[in-house]
Protein backbone atom coordinates (compact mmCIF):
# COMPACT_ATOMS: atom_id res chain seq x y z
CA UNK A 1 0.00 0.00 0.00
CA UNK A 2 2.85 2.45 0.37
CA UNK A 3 3.79 1.79 -2.75
CA UNK A 4 0.28 2.95 -4.03
CA UNK A 5 0.39 5.95 -1.78
CA UNK A 6 4.38 7.43 -3.76
CA UNK A 7 2.66 5.74 -7.11
CA UNK A 8 -0.42 7.98 -6.75
CA UNK A 9 1.56 10.90 -5.19
CA UNK A 10 4.59 10.22 -8.32
CA UNK A 11 1.21 10.45 -10.94
CA UNK A 12 0.54 14.13 -10.31
CA UNK A 13 4.24 14.96 -11.27
CA UNK A 14 4.76 17.18 -8.32
CA UNK A 15 1.59 18.64 -8.18
CA UNK A 16 -0.22 19.10 -4.51
CA UNK A 17 -2.66 16.46 -4.04
CA UNK A 18 -5.66 17.03 -1.28
CA UNK A 19 -5.34 13.92 0.98
CA UNK A 20 -9.11 13.63 0.65
CA UNK A 21 -8.39 12.41 -3.24
CA UNK A 22 -5.68 10.20 -1.66
CA UNK A 23 -8.37 8.47 0.67
CA UNK A 24 -11.06 8.11 -2.46
CA UNK A 25 -8.32 6.85 -4.84
CA UNK A 26 -6.94 4.49 -2.29
CA UNK A 27 -9.64 4.02 -0.63
CA UNK A 28 -7.87 3.65 2.98
CA UNK A 29 -8.13 6.11 5.68
CA UNK A 30 -6.47 8.98 6.54
CA UNK A 31 -4.70 8.21 9.02
CA UNK A 32 -2.98 5.07 6.97
CA UNK A 33 -2.10 7.77 4.25
CA UNK A 34 0.07 9.42 6.97
CA UNK A 35 1.69 6.66 8.19
CA UNK A 36 2.52 5.76 4.85
CA UNK A 37 3.87 9.54 3.95
CA UNK A 38 5.57 9.55 7.15
CA UNK A 39 7.36 5.97 6.07
CA UNK A 40 8.36 7.47 2.85
CA UNK A 41 9.70 10.68 3.81
CA UNK A 42 11.88 7.95 6.39
CA UNK A 43 12.97 6.24 3.73
CA UNK A 44 14.02 9.13 1.71
CA UNK A 45 11.72 10.57 -0.24
CA UNK A 46 10.97 14.32 -0.17
CA UNK A 47 7.23 14.53 0.13
CA UNK A 48 6.29 18.23 1.32
CA UNK A 49 2.80 19.32 3.29
CA UNK A 50 0.57 22.01 2.96
CA UNK A 51 -1.17 23.67 5.70
CA UNK A 52 -4.62 22.33 4.77
CA UNK A 53 -3.26 18.48 4.20
CA UNK A 54 -1.91 18.41 0.74
CA UNK A 55 0.74 16.47 -0.16
CA UNK A 56 3.72 16.84 -3.14
CA UNK A 57 6.32 14.37 -4.20
CA UNK A 58 9.38 16.29 -4.86
CA UNK A 59 11.68 14.26 -7.20
CA UNK A 60 15.22 14.51 -6.12
CA UNK A 61 17.35 12.61 -9.16
CA UNK A 62 20.36 11.97 -7.24
CA UNK A 63 18.23 8.95 -5.17
CA UNK A 64 17.18 5.93 -6.31
CA UNK A 65 13.40 5.95 -6.57
CA UNK A 66 12.50 2.48 -6.13
CA UNK A 67 9.45 2.73 -7.72
CA UNK A 68 10.46 4.28 -10.39
CA UNK A 69 13.73 1.73 -10.60
CA UNK A 70 11.08 -0.99 -10.69
CA UNK A 71 9.17 0.34 -13.49
CA UNK A 72 11.95 0.57 -15.69
CA UNK A 73 12.99 -2.95 -14.94
CA UNK A 74 13.04 -5.16 -17.66
CA UNK A 75 12.71 -8.69 -15.02
CA UNK A 76 10.96 -11.23 -14.21
CA UNK A 77 11.74 -11.92 -10.70
CA UNK A 78 15.20 -10.20 -9.93
CA UNK A 79 13.81 -6.43 -8.12
CA UNK A 80 10.30 -7.81 -8.25
CA UNK A 81 10.59 -7.17 -4.43
CA UNK A 82 12.86 -3.99 -3.68
CA UNK A 83 13.60 -2.76 -0.14
CA UNK A 84 15.39 0.57 -0.19
CA UNK A 85 16.85 2.82 2.51
CA UNK A 86 18.35 6.21 3.03
CA UNK A 87 21.06 3.80 5.25
CA UNK A 88 21.93 0.58 6.83
CA UNK A 89 24.40 -0.91 8.46
CA UNK A 90 24.75 -3.48 5.21
CA UNK A 91 22.48 -4.50 2.20
CA UNK A 92 24.22 -7.83 2.61
CA UNK A 93 22.77 -8.17 6.34
CA UNK A 94 19.59 -6.91 5.91
CA UNK A 95 19.06 -9.23 2.73
CA UNK A 96 19.87 -12.52 4.56
CA UNK A 97 17.39 -11.64 7.71
CA UNK A 98 14.44 -11.42 4.99
CA UNK A 99 16.05 -14.60 3.39
CA UNK A 100 15.82 -16.12 6.63
CA UNK A 101 11.86 -14.80 7.01
CA UNK A 102 11.56 -16.60 3.80
CA UNK A 103 12.21 -13.46 0.90
CA UNK A 104 11.37 -14.69 -2.56
CA UNK A 105 14.40 -15.33 -4.91
CA UNK A 106 15.19 -11.89 -6.15
CA UNK A 107 14.25 -9.75 -3.62
CA UNK A 108 16.84 -6.84 -3.43
CA UNK A 109 17.85 -4.87 -1.08
CA UNK A 110 19.37 -1.29 -1.78
CA UNK A 111 20.94 1.67 0.08
CA UNK A 112 21.63 5.07 -0.71
CA UNK A 113 24.57 4.61 1.98
CA UNK A 114 26.21 1.83 4.62
CA UNK A 115 27.39 2.36 7.88
CA UNK A 116 29.07 -0.77 8.59
CA UNK A 117 29.28 -1.74 4.36
CA UNK A 118 31.63 -5.40 4.30
CA UNK A 119 34.02 -6.20 1.77
CA UNK A 120 35.55 -9.90 1.25
CA UNK A 121 38.06 -11.31 4.18
CA UNK A 122 36.38 -9.32 6.95
CA UNK A 123 37.43 -6.15 5.24
CA UNK A 124 35.80 -2.41 5.44
CA UNK A 125 33.59 -1.34 2.62
CA UNK A 126 33.59 2.04 2.42
CA UNK A 127 30.26 3.23 1.20
CA UNK A 128 28.75 6.56 1.12
CA UNK A 129 26.64 8.41 -0.72
CA UNK A 130 26.70 8.16 -4.83
CA UNK A 131 27.13 4.72 -4.64
CA UNK A 132 25.14 2.12 -5.56
CA UNK A 133 25.28 -0.61 -2.98
CA UNK A 134 22.97 -3.38 -3.41
CA UNK A 135 22.13 -6.85 -2.34
CA UNK A 136 19.79 -9.78 -4.50
CA UNK A 137 18.45 -12.74 -2.51
CA UNK A 138 19.02 -16.25 -4.54
CA UNK A 139 17.99 -19.85 -3.73
CA UNK A 140 19.82 -21.36 -7.03
CA UNK A 141 18.75 -25.23 -7.21
CA UNK A 142 22.53 -26.14 -6.69
CA UNK A 143 25.06 -27.76 -4.33
CA UNK A 144 27.28 -25.44 -1.90
CA UNK A 145 30.37 -26.09 -3.70
CA UNK A 146 28.77 -24.11 -6.92
CA UNK A 147 28.41 -20.89 -4.91
CA UNK A 148 32.00 -19.44 -5.73
CA UNK A 149 29.77 -19.88 -9.58
CA UNK A 150 27.32 -17.04 -7.94
CA UNK A 151 30.53 -14.59 -7.64
CA UNK A 152 31.40 -15.10 -11.12
CA UNK A 153 27.86 -14.68 -12.60
CA UNK A 154 27.62 -11.29 -11.00
CA UNK A 155 31.05 -10.16 -12.10
CA UNK A 156 30.27 -10.84 -15.37
CA UNK A 157 27.12 -9.22 -15.53
CA UNK A 158 28.23 -6.23 -13.67
CA UNK A 159 31.62 -5.91 -16.15
CA UNK A 160 29.05 -6.04 -18.96
CA UNK A 161 26.99 -3.58 -17.43
CA UNK A 162 29.55 -0.82 -16.96
CA UNK A 163 30.85 -1.90 -20.37
CA UNK A 164 28.03 -1.27 -22.04
CA UNK A 165 26.60 1.48 -20.47
CA UNK A 166 29.42 3.63 -20.36
CA UNK A 167 31.85 2.48 -23.08
CA UNK A 168 35.05 1.62 -20.23
CA UNK A 169 37.59 -0.67 -20.64
CA UNK A 170 36.20 -2.97 -18.11
CA UNK A 171 38.47 -5.97 -16.54
CA UNK A 172 38.06 -8.80 -13.75
CA UNK A 173 40.76 -9.31 -10.79
CA UNK A 174 40.18 -12.78 -9.77
CA UNK A 175 37.89 -13.60 -7.83
CA UNK A 176 35.60 -10.90 -8.78
CA UNK A 177 37.29 -7.19 -8.63
CA UNK A 178 35.63 -5.41 -11.88
CA UNK A 179 38.54 -3.09 -13.04
CA UNK A 180 38.84 -0.23 -15.17
CA UNK A 181 42.50 0.09 -16.01
CA UNK A 182 43.64 -1.72 -13.16
CA UNK A 183 41.84 0.21 -10.88
CA UNK A 184 39.16 -1.39 -8.73
CA UNK A 185 35.37 0.29 -9.71
CA UNK A 186 33.38 -2.54 -7.59
CA UNK A 187 33.26 -5.25 -5.52
CA UNK A 188 31.08 -8.58 -4.59
CA UNK A 189 30.71 -10.24 -1.57
CA UNK A 190 28.74 -13.63 -2.14
CA UNK A 191 27.22 -14.80 1.35
CA UNK A 192 25.65 -18.39 1.89
CA UNK A 193 23.40 -20.14 4.40
CA UNK A 194 23.61 -23.99 4.03
CA UNK A 195 21.15 -27.09 4.64
CA UNK A 196 22.03 -30.34 4.50
CA UNK A 197 24.30 -30.03 1.53
CA UNK A 198 22.05 -27.65 -0.06
CA UNK A 199 22.12 -24.20 -0.26
CA UNK A 200 19.24 -22.13 1.90
CA UNK A 201 19.69 -19.22 0.33
CA UNK A 202 22.61 -16.76 -0.90
CA UNK A 203 23.15 -13.38 -0.44
CA UNK A 204 25.17 -11.27 -3.55
CA UNK A 205 26.28 -7.90 -2.66
CA UNK A 206 27.55 -5.80 -5.43
CA UNK A 207 29.21 -2.69 -4.35
CA UNK A 208 29.71 -0.07 -7.28
CA UNK A 209 31.78 3.05 -6.67
CA UNK A 210 29.41 4.95 -8.94
CA UNK A 211 29.27 8.94 -8.56
CA UNK A 212 31.67 8.78 -5.54
CA UNK A 213 34.60 11.52 -5.82
CA UNK A 214 38.24 10.05 -5.07
CA UNK A 215 38.68 11.70 -1.89
CA UNK A 216 36.41 10.14 -0.41
CA UNK A 217 38.17 6.85 -0.45
CA UNK A 218 40.31 6.23 2.38
CA UNK A 219 44.22 7.47 1.36
CA UNK A 220 45.65 3.97 1.11
CA UNK A 221 43.04 2.73 -1.66
CA UNK A 222 43.58 5.75 -3.32
CA UNK A 223 45.85 4.81 -6.12
CA UNK A 224 44.10 1.27 -6.53
CA UNK A 225 40.45 2.33 -6.67
CA UNK A 226 38.55 4.38 -9.03
CA UNK A 227 34.72 5.53 -9.18
CA UNK A 228 32.64 5.82 -13.17
CA UNK A 229 32.25 9.30 -11.84
CA UNK A 230 36.05 9.94 -12.11
CA UNK A 231 36.28 8.14 -15.35
CA UNK A 232 33.71 9.84 -16.91
CA UNK A 233 34.31 12.96 -15.50
CA UNK A 234 30.36 13.12 -14.98
CA UNK A 235 28.25 11.91 -12.85
CA UNK A 236 25.88 8.62 -13.96
CA UNK A 237 22.52 7.85 -13.14
CA UNK A 238 22.54 5.41 -10.87
CA UNK A 239 19.12 4.11 -10.97
CA UNK A 240 19.70 3.41 -14.85
CA UNK A 241 23.22 1.98 -14.00
CA UNK A 242 20.94 -0.59 -10.63
CA UNK A 243 18.55 -1.01 -13.41
CA UNK A 244 20.69 -2.37 -16.35
CA UNK A 245 22.61 -4.40 -13.60
CA UNK A 246 19.88 -6.36 -12.51
CA UNK A 247 18.58 -6.79 -16.33
CA UNK A 248 21.90 -8.33 -17.12
CA UNK A 249 22.33 -10.21 -13.83
CA UNK A 250 19.24 -11.63 -14.49
CA UNK A 251 19.80 -12.93 -18.00
CA UNK A 252 23.39 -14.58 -16.51
CA UNK A 253 21.50 -16.00 -13.70
CA UNK A 254 19.10 -17.73 -16.03
CA UNK A 255 21.85 -18.99 -17.78
CA UNK A 256 23.48 -20.49 -14.67
CA UNK A 257 20.45 -21.70 -13.80
CA UNK A 258 19.89 -23.72 -17.02
CA UNK A 259 23.21 -25.57 -16.85
CA UNK A 260 25.72 -23.24 -19.06
CA UNK A 261 27.96 -22.17 -16.24
CA UNK A 262 30.74 -22.57 -19.10
CA UNK A 263 29.25 -19.66 -21.41
CA UNK A 264 29.63 -17.62 -18.13
CA UNK A 265 33.08 -18.97 -17.09
CA UNK A 266 34.04 -18.38 -20.99
CA UNK A 267 32.74 -14.43 -20.56
CA UNK A 268 34.45 -14.15 -17.43
CA UNK A 269 37.97 -15.44 -18.84
CA UNK A 270 37.65 -12.68 -21.93
CA UNK A 271 37.22 -10.56 -19.50
CA UNK A 272 40.11 -11.51 -16.94
CA UNK A 273 42.85 -9.60 -16.41
CA UNK A 274 44.28 -12.12 -14.07
CA UNK A 275 44.69 -14.94 -16.50
CA UNK A 276 47.95 -14.59 -18.24
CA UNK A 277 49.25 -11.75 -15.49
CA UNK A 278 51.93 -12.30 -13.47
CA UNK A 279 50.47 -12.73 -9.61
CA UNK A 280 50.79 -12.58 -6.01
CA UNK A 281 48.38 -14.06 -4.45
CA UNK A 282 47.75 -14.02 -0.49
CA UNK A 283 45.89 -17.15 1.67
CA UNK A 284 46.34 -16.86 4.73
CA UNK A 285 49.57 -15.79 5.70
CA UNK A 286 51.14 -17.06 2.99
CA UNK A 287 52.08 -15.24 -0.23
CA UNK A 288 52.31 -17.12 -3.00
CA UNK A 289 53.51 -15.56 -6.41
CA UNK A 290 53.10 -17.46 -9.81
CA UNK A 291 51.61 -16.93 -13.27
CA UNK A 292 48.25 -17.09 -13.55
CA UNK A 293 46.99 -19.86 -16.31
CA UNK A 294 43.38 -20.62 -15.99
CA UNK A 295 40.47 -20.75 -13.18
CA UNK A 296 38.51 -23.82 -12.40
CA UNK A 297 34.59 -24.19 -12.47
CA UNK A 298 34.71 -24.22 -8.87
CA UNK A 299 36.68 -21.07 -8.91
CA UNK A 300 40.13 -21.99 -8.09
CA UNK A 301 42.82 -20.23 -9.54
CA UNK A 302 45.43 -22.12 -11.47
CA UNK A 303 49.29 -20.46 -11.13
CA UNK A 304 52.42 -21.92 -12.72
CA UNK A 305 55.14 -21.75 -10.38
CA UNK A 306 58.23 -20.46 -10.73
CA UNK A 307 59.80 -24.12 -10.73
CA UNK A 308 57.32 -25.00 -13.60
CA UNK A 309 54.42 -26.79 -11.11
CA UNK A 310 50.63 -26.10 -11.09
CA UNK A 311 49.00 -24.81 -7.90
CA UNK A 312 45.02 -24.66 -7.46
CA UNK A 313 44.09 -21.49 -4.84
CA UNK A 314 40.42 -21.65 -3.63
CA UNK A 315 40.40 -18.26 -2.04
CA UNK A 316 43.04 -15.65 -1.42
CA UNK A 317 43.42 -12.13 -2.04
CA UNK A 318 45.33 -11.60 -5.58
CA UNK A 319 47.43 -8.84 -6.70
CA UNK A 320 49.03 -8.34 -10.28
CA UNK A 321 52.55 -7.44 -10.33
C1 LIG B 1 34.95 -6.75 -1.92
O1 LIG B 1 35.43 -6.47 -3.01
O2 LIG B 1 35.66 -6.87 -0.92
C2 LIG B 1 33.46 -6.96 -1.83
C3 LIG B 1 32.73 -5.67 -1.60
C4 LIG B 1 31.23 -5.83 -1.55
C5 LIG B 1 30.52 -4.56 -1.16
C6 LIG B 1 29.04 -4.69 -1.26
S1 LIG B 1 28.20 -3.13 -1.11
C7 LIG B 1 26.68 -3.94 -0.99
C8 LIG B 1 26.89 -5.17 -0.13
N1 LIG B 1 26.76 -4.86 1.26
C9 LIG B 1 27.90 -5.01 1.93
O3 LIG B 1 28.07 -4.79 3.15
N2 LIG B 1 28.87 -5.42 1.10
C10 LIG B 1 28.36 -5.60 -0.25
Amino acid sequence: MKNKVLEALYGKKGDYVPIDDLVSELEIPKTSIEKHIESLINEGYTIESSQDSQFRLKEDLTLILPHKLQSELNTNYIGKEIHYFRQVDSTNEVAKKLAQNGAPEGTVVIAESQSRGRGRRGKTWVSPLGGAWMSIVLRPDTLPINAPQLTFTAGVAAAKTIKDEYGLDVGIKWPNDILIENKKVCGILTEISTGDNTIDYIVVGIGIDANIDLDLIPPEFRDTATSLKNELNEDISRMILVQKFLDNFEKTYDEFNKGNFNNILNKWRRCSKTIGSKVEVKTGTKFIKGEAVGVTREGALILELEDGSLKKIISGECRHV
